[in-house]
């Protein structure tokens, strides 16, 4: 199977890429370097610099392939506020340049990476994927559930299929953002004092890398719908505080631990997440880790890494 992966470069992508590559699959990744890094190709992938936002670029390079994973985008929600135009320009114009260029070049299968944001506020815990109204809190979930929208309608228009994952937070070797690496970068810099956005009993779910990345994999073997949604998430959470105090025994530390106080950690984040990923377990998906222990093994590979 041929393949491009745009995103490629970064935390996700690359694993991911290593994946396909690892399963004898061809893979072209396309990734403008933004937030990825040269280091993360893998050897054995074509790579492309270049940017989604230009749609003349999608057109010339997103083509003569069987699936396009379409993982780049802008993911740091708390730019939004700062910048409102940022998820709109990164995420739906880049999106809709992807599947222009699927359509012009003949394109047909789709796998596209969206986020628990989708859902907001949600009530239902853990929440499933028919749950609704989905109501978006942050610029960059309106962006995410922006794109699925119109992954949807070019399915239905242009007769493409596609399979859409709606994450809880992924973490693994190589990430460069997310909690665990702004605790990490902050306890370096003042080993005595961490502080913690929020009041700390913020609750998500976190899911690692290699458990997500199968995940895609098995969805896209056995989803056979012409849009395939799925969640990817691990049955439990744990809360910021406790995070804070994995970080800190992995790195022999016990710092004062000073909450910027308020139930949420910054304008747009969700309060409380954990995602039923009941739908993908009952096709065959299988995690190895729960949230904790993901947690772990994370904060090993990255205290190696940095
Ligand atoms: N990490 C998570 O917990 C999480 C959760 C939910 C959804 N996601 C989604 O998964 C995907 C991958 O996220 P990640 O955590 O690996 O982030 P990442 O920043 O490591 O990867 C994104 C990649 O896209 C590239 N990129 C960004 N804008 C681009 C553009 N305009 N043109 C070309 N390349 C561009 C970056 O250089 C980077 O390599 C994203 O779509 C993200 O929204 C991630």
């Amino acid at each position: 199977m041929k393949t491009i992966v745009t995103g490629g470069a970064g935390f996700i992508g690359s694993h991911l890429v290593d994946k396909l590559i690892s399963w004898g699959y061809e893979v072209i990744v396309v990734d403008n370097l933004s937030n990825g890094k040269k280091e993360n190709l893998n050897k054995k992938a074509k790579f492309v610099e270049g940017d989604i936002k230009d749609a003349e670029f999608c057109k010339d390079n997103i083509k003569d392939v069987d699936v396009v994973f379409h993982l780049a985008a802008e993911v740091d929600v708390r730019k939004g506020p700062e910048e409102p135009n940022l998820d709109f320009k990164e995420n739906i114009v880049g999106t809709h340049n992807i599947l222009e260029a699927m359509r012009i070049n003949n394109v047909k299968k789709v796998v596209f990476t969206s986020s628990s944001v989708v859902y907001g506020e949600a009530t239902v815990m853990p929440t499933p994927e028919d749950y609704g109204p989905l109501v978006p809190i942050s610029l960059y979930a309106a962006s995410k559930l922006s794109d699925e929208a119109m992954i949807c309608a070019y399915c239905n228009t242009f007769d493409m299929r596609a399979w859409i994952y709606r994450f809880a937070n992924v973490i693994g070797s190589r990430e460069s953002h997310g909690i665990l690496f702004d605790f990490i970068k902050k306890l370096r810099a003042d080993p005595e004092n961490l502080e913690i956005l929020g009041d700390g009993s913020q609750t998500k779910s976190y899911i690692h890398v290699g458990d997500c990345t199968d995940a895609i994999l098995v969805g896209l073997d056995k989803g056979n719908d012409k849009v395939n949604i799925y969640n990817i998430g691990s049955d439990d959470y744990v809360d910021v505080k406790k995070i804070a105090e994995l970080v800190s025994k992995q790195m022999n530390l016990a710092p004062n631990f000073n909450f910027t106080g308020g139930d949420k950690g910054w304008v747009g984040d969700v309060r409380h997440m954990q995602l039923d990923a009941k739908k993908l377990k009952d096709i065959g998906w299988s995690p190895q880790f729960n949230s904790e222990s993901a947690i772990v093994e994370t904060l090993k590979s990255l205290l190696e890494e940095n």
